[in-house]
């Protein structure tokens, strides 16, 4: 969370850092702020509430110009979002510092500083790294050493970036903890939290380590690992068509990135080429892996913890392998007993996610056959610290609520199904009939995509709803936990799920005419045990709202509303009654006016913990 933006330059980077903002902004929206060392080498800077509009607008109002600069927007975790806690912090009128992560040592440090006579003008944790930078500056350290006696009195995350009006061509920059990647440019260099930022400007990237310092100026590029020691890192072209992160026609990301499904589970599919034999496209080495694997160990975060929970039938049912599926906050923290044979699969949009990191890093204390990790970012610190990679093709996703690479989640993990599979038995006929069905995977989408419009009619009734209930059951229970936290995330109605048998164990008695009830109900063996527990809702007062198999036989009638979905293959439902559900939050978080793209609170990417 929060996002970072640093150029040096020998042109004017106010833009190119707003621009980078722009595309960051999925980091974190509450507030943002630039500071720039202007050719007089004064320090300026802009810091408003709100988001990274509200900095433009303020540009535009009193531009401000530099060579070199920081920008930041902001996911607030200590101090309320205010124009005062926004980012840069000042200090000593000399230097202003940007900061992602969380500083746990920063009340000792606050008081230390104060007795030293700094004054704090915000109440975050992150100005006291301004200060203590500024101290060491003062005592005469250069910018490197500076850093470096800074970074060593703090405990916690960070990836932070500053610049000194007495070094004006220069930025320097730490991480820990918190992602950070220089741009390499011609004659100019930049810093951000993520290569998304300065695709603008460059395609050739140097991903910071662990503990990594880095000082970038327009000629030079310095890079200092966690013993002081000057080291060379790779430099990555990205040489991919830049992605784009326009809207074009959409009014928003969501939308675009839910009709960007059928291309992109087609081309996640298309990563592997021939699943029936080969395991190439999960990394170097994974058949050795695979070979030794009897069970699955699953952590993740948020949506991708739902992929890893619908993996779980997957794996058990269709390649007998046994899977535990666990969020991984608390994964990392609890005492497990470990299984022989475990694979650990963590699962992240981001690959960025700090639970989900700790959980992997944690892994090392285990006896674990291998590590394997399903990310949509590559050079993400998941994928570069885990055995095997497989690499969603799910595109940039920017809106906050996750979609396509949710679904595309799912196809990687049915593809993990059949390799494990394989190797446990799992018949030839098995194995391409699920490859058939997830080559027919984006037609049904599309047949999904093209019910919009009585989707839309569907999610009128629940605007002036405080609750909703999501059924499912067996493999669509999930599924249902994934539509009912789309629907909380994005239009701020309380959503639970349930497994429809539990029902009755409780849910019930909330159910009056303020509670839709969605069941995601496809036409499968559970389907009459699911009718009768509807049964229940409706005798109750509550409206139903069924996402049902065309051929299952459910129809519309007086407080049942019936959505009828394409007749597909029983194991790619999952992925095709997600789509139905993503359209349902999303037309309902659009009649209420709420922000679908940046929901109030939340933020893409969770690198703090
Ligand atoms: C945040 C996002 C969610 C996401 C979760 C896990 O909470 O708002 O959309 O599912 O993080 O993120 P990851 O990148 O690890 O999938």
């Amino acid at each position: 969370m929060c996002g970072i933006v640093a150029a040096a330059a020998r042109r004017e980077v106010s833009e190119i850092l707003l621009e980078g903002l722009r595309r960051l902004e999925y980091r974190g929206y509450d507030s943002a702020g630039m500071a720039l060392i202007d050719n007089e080498h004064r320090l300026l800077l802009h810091k408003q509430l709100g988001k990274v509009s509200e900095l433009e607008r303020a540009q535009q109002l009193q531009p401000y110009y530099g060579c070199t600069g920081i920008a930041h927007t902001r996911w607030a975790t200590h101090g309320e979002p205010s124009a005062a806690n926004a980012h840069p912090h000042i200090s000593g009128q000399r230097l202003a510092l940007v900061h992602n992560g969380i500083i746990e040592n920063h009340e000792v440090l606050r008081a230390e500083l104060q007795s030293q006579g700094y004054d704090f003008a915000s109440g975050t944790d992150s100005e006291v790294i301004a200060h203590l930078l500024h101290g060491f500056l003062q005592q005469g350290d250069g910018l490197v050493d500076a850093m470096r006696q800074t970074v060593r009195k703090l405990e916690g995350a960070y990836a932070v970036a500053a610049i000194d009006i007495h070094h004006p061509d220069q930025v320097i920059a730490a991480r820990h903890g918190s992602p950070l990647v220089i741009g390499v440019g011609i004659g100019e260099n930049f810093l951000a939290s993520d290569q998304l930022a300065l695709r603008q400007v460059t395609d050739r990237f140097v991903y910071l380590e662990e503990g990594d310092l880095a000082l970038i100026s327009p000629s030079e590029l310095l890079v200092f690992n966690e013993q002081g020691e000057p080291v060379c890192r790779d430099q990555t072209p990205i040489d991919d068509v830049v992605e784009s992160v326009e809207l074009g026609a959409y009014d928003h990301y969501m939308l675009k990135e839910i009709y960007d499904q059928p291309r992109a589970l087609a081309a996640t599919f298309h990563a592997c080429d021939n699943l029936l034999r080969d395991d190439s496209c999960f990394g170097d080495g994974a058949a050795a892996i695979f070979d030794r694997v009897n069970n699955v160990q699953i952590a993740a975060c948020g949506t991708s913890y739902h992929a890893g929970m619908v993996a779980r039938y997957w794996l058990e049912e269709l390649a007998g392998i046994a899977c535990e599926v666990e969020v991984a906050s608390e994964f990392r923290y609890r005492k497990r007993v470990q299984h022989e044979g475990t694979l650990l699969l963590t699962i992240s949009q981001s690959g960025e996610t700090a639970d989900t990191l700790a959980a992997l890093r944690n892994a090392g204390e285990h006896e674990f056959v291998g590590t394997m990790v399903i990310a949509n970012v590559d050079n993400s610190s998941l994928v570069r610290e885990s055995d095997l990679v497989f690499l969603t093709r799910a595109g940039a996703e920017i809106g906050v609520a996750s979609t396509k690479a949710f679904t595309t989640q799912l196809v990687a993990l049915l593809m993990l199904t059949i390799a494990l599979g394989r190797r446990r038995g799992m018949s030839p006929e098995k194995q391409q009939e699920v490859i058939n069905a997830l080559q027919r995977l984006p037609d049904f989408v599309e047949e999904t995509l093209e019910l919009d419009t009585n989707i839309q009619q569907l999610s009128e009734a629940f605007i002036p709803k405080h609750h909703a209930l999501f059924l499912g059951r067996g493999i669509q229970y999930p599924i249902a936990m994934e539509g009912s936290l789309k629907l909380k995330e994005i239009s701020y109605i309380h959503a639970e799920a349930y497994p429809a048998g539990e029902l009755k164990h409780g849910p019930l008695a909330l159910v009056d005419d303020d509670m839709p009830v969605v069941a995601v109900a496809p036409g499968d063996e559970l389907l009459e045990k699911l009718k009768s527990n509807l049964e229940e809702v409706r005798s109750r007062g509550g409206e139903l709202f069924v996402f049902a198999d065309r051929a299952a036989g459910f129809s519309s009638e007086p407080r049942v509303k019936v959505l009828n979905m394409p007749h597909c293959p029983e194991v790619i439902k999952p992925i095709v009654y997600t789509v139905a559900l993503q359209l349902l939050s999303y037309h309902v978080a659009v009649q209420k006016g709420t922000d679908v793209d940046k929901p109030r609170n939340l933020a893409k990417s969770v690198t703090v913990e």
